[in-house]
């Protein structure tokens, strides 16, 4: 059976598991963060993971900068284990993530939601045509809020962010695609049943 949930930031064993199929699996595009910064990332309650049966098999992280008058989300370390790639994981934890984010978002213009991705990538191609997110700047104070964490922004790499619409799109797709507790892709009939609390209130009481 396919769950997903949350990382409970008290629950050690969830977070070794997590960084173990991290370890195990990161390829690709994945950007390689100081292990202190994955570790904080996944106690803050905001990492979400997919497991088939006991083994965790998707991941996705909410990175957070506090700027002057910003909070900013960085949605990234997406990583599909390659026995469950194709089947639209992204897609679906992107849009979770933003749900996410949305709990304790105000204002979107002063808290964005972004992900930074290699050209030609699955993973743009997954933001920009089914999460709807859109080429971003990244803000000098952002810039240098990610440089002191020792993640190093790159030229070759895409900014993109959730504007309004992508946030829209994504409660709009969650209201499709989820009912009764249980997700089913865009690309893949098996359920995914939630372990979110919180979201049933949210899609029918959230902001979009
Ligand atoms: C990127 C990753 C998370 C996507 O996993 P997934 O949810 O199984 O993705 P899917 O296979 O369902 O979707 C991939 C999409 O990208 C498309 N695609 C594949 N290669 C592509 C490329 N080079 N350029 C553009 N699009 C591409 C596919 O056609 C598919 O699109 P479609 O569904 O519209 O046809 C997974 O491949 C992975 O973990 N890769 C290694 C780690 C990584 O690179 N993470 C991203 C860091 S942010």
């Amino acid at each position: 059976m396919l769950r997903a949930r949350a990382v409970h930031p008290k629950d050690e064993s969830q977070r070794h598991r997590l960084l173990a199929f991290i370890k195990a699996e990161a390829r690709g595009g994945l950007f390689p963060r100081p292990a202190n910064i994955l570790d904080n990332a996944i106690q803050s309650g905001q990492a979400i993971y997919i497991e088939d049966g006991e083994a965790i098999v998707a991941g996705a992280l909410m990175f957070d900068y506090t700027g002057n008058r910003c909070h900013y989300y960085e949605i990234g370390t997406h990583l599909v284990a390659r026995s469950h790639e194709g089947r639209g994981f992204q897609v679906a934890l992107t849009r979770l993530q933003i749900a996410q984010a949305c709990l304790d978002l105000e204002d979107i213009e002063a808290s964005p939601i972004f992900a930074i991705m290699e050209n030609n990538s699955p993973s743009l191609h997954n933001a920009v045509n089914h999460a709807r997110f859109k080429i971003w700047e990244l803000p000098d104070e952002l810039r240098s809020l990610r440089d002191r964490t020792g993640v190093r922004s790159s030229a070759e790499k895409l900014v993109c962010n959730a504007d309004d619409e992508a946030i829209q799109a994504a409660f709009s797709a969650l209201r499709v695609s989820v009912s009764g507790g249980v997700l089913k892709t865009h690309k893949d009939e098996t359920p995914i049943h939630l372990d979110f609390p919180w979201l049933d209130y949210l899609l029918q009481a959230g902001p979009y």
